[in-house]
């Protein structure tokens, strides 16, 4: 029996029931692919999934258990999101080959926290972009899909005053560029330390929430887009929605479930290989601390993203 590292989550927690230990490696059914995992990460979802969300609304956290696991997850091993070599091909597998760079975004399925996963043919995987590194690709995968998924929910279009709310961490930092990329102008709201970044991504105007609790005067936005989710909010934010223009959207991060499909991966590769998005990488961490990855991005400052590398100094 092959086996293989995993961080394997028994019960819904602290970041301490993460648990590192030696498991049976997965064999590829006839549509799967098996990828040696290069890079994984740690964001909001993977530790909402964790934690068993204890502080949302309770019919939140019932709808989240029903598909993840009632008293328990029903997937141990945790992690969003994957990156790495395609090593065997299941026997009806057409799209894909062995040594392919592949990364994924694997809904419920997770099992980004190991050594090796199987994936899917048709599920949200596709050939990681070219001249990103499997660590990178792995980086703009959450923050990406979600931030063009609500960009696009919100209208954006050139000229538009967009107002990004929380523009720093891992959606944030996508939106920014993202919105720089469809030629708006955009105004990001952050804290104290992370001002250089997103002018560094492309930012116009930079607020500092914990300064400022008005925006400028005058100021009017086409689209509010609330990047960090209805837990995170400040005076700033509720005057920036007051500053709507008429026919003006709020849109959060936090309205709906996006389900994303492979085709909405492959646009994501697109502007990655055109330079749209390019990854943030705050922290990385080798699987072995995958406590502390989780504890730090828990404490909700990252900026941008935290990756898990399964082969730190390979990526
Ligand atoms: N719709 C869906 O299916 C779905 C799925 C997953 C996640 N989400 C939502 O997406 C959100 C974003 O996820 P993420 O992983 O990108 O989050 P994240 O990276 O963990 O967010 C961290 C950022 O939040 C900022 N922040 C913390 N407190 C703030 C406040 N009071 N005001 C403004 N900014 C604040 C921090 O900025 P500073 O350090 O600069 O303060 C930090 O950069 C989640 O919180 C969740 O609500 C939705």
């Amino acid at each position: 029996m092959a086996l293989m590292k995993a961080a394997i989550c028994r019960r819904y927690g602290p970041p301490e029931v993460l648990v590192v230990e030696e498991v049976e490696r997965p064999r590829p059914k006839a549509r799967e692919v098996l990828v040696r995992i290069h890079a994984s990460t740690v964001n909001s979802s993977d530790w909402f999934i964790r934690s068993g969300i204890p502080d949302a609304p309770a019919f939140t956290r019932m709808m989240m258990k029903l598909m993840i696991g009632l008293c328990r997850p029903r997937r141990q091993i945790l992690g969003l999101i994957a990156a790495g070599e395609v090593v065997e091909i299941g026997k009806r597998v057409e799209r894909f080959h062995v040594g392919d760079r592949v990364y994924a975004f694997t809904k419920f399925h997770l099992g980004g926290y190991a050594e090796y996963t199987c994936l899917r043919e048709g599920s949200t995987v596709g050939l990681a972009p070219v001249g990103l590194s499997l660590e990178e690709a792995a980086a703009i995968v959450f923050g990406g899909l979600l931030a063009l998924h609500y960009l696009r929910k919100g209208e954006v279009r050139p000229g538009m005053q967009v107002l990004l709310y929380g523009a720093s961490g891992g959606v944030g930092t996508a939106a920014v560029q993202l919105a720089k990329h469809f030629d708006a102008e955009v105004t990001a709201v952050c804290g104290p330390d992370s001002g250089a970044l997103v002018r560094r991504l492309g930012a116009d105007h930079v607020l500092d929430y914990t300064q400022v609790s008005t925006p400028p005067q005058g100021a009017h936005y086409d689209l509010v887009l609330d990047t960090v989710g209805r837990r995170k909010t400040s005076a700033l934010r509720t005057a920036c929605e007051r500053a709507l223009r008429p026919g003006g959207r709020v849109v959060s991060v936090d309205d709906g479930t996006p389900d994303f499909s492979s085709r909405e991966l492959a646009e994501l590769t697109e502007l990655a290989e055109r330079g749209a998005i390019k990854p943030v990488i705050d922290r990385r961490y080798p699987l072995e601390q995958i406590v502390e990855a989780h504890r730090y991005v828990e404490g909700e400052h990252k900026k941008g993203n935290v990756v898990i590398s399964m082969v730190p100094g390979v990526s």
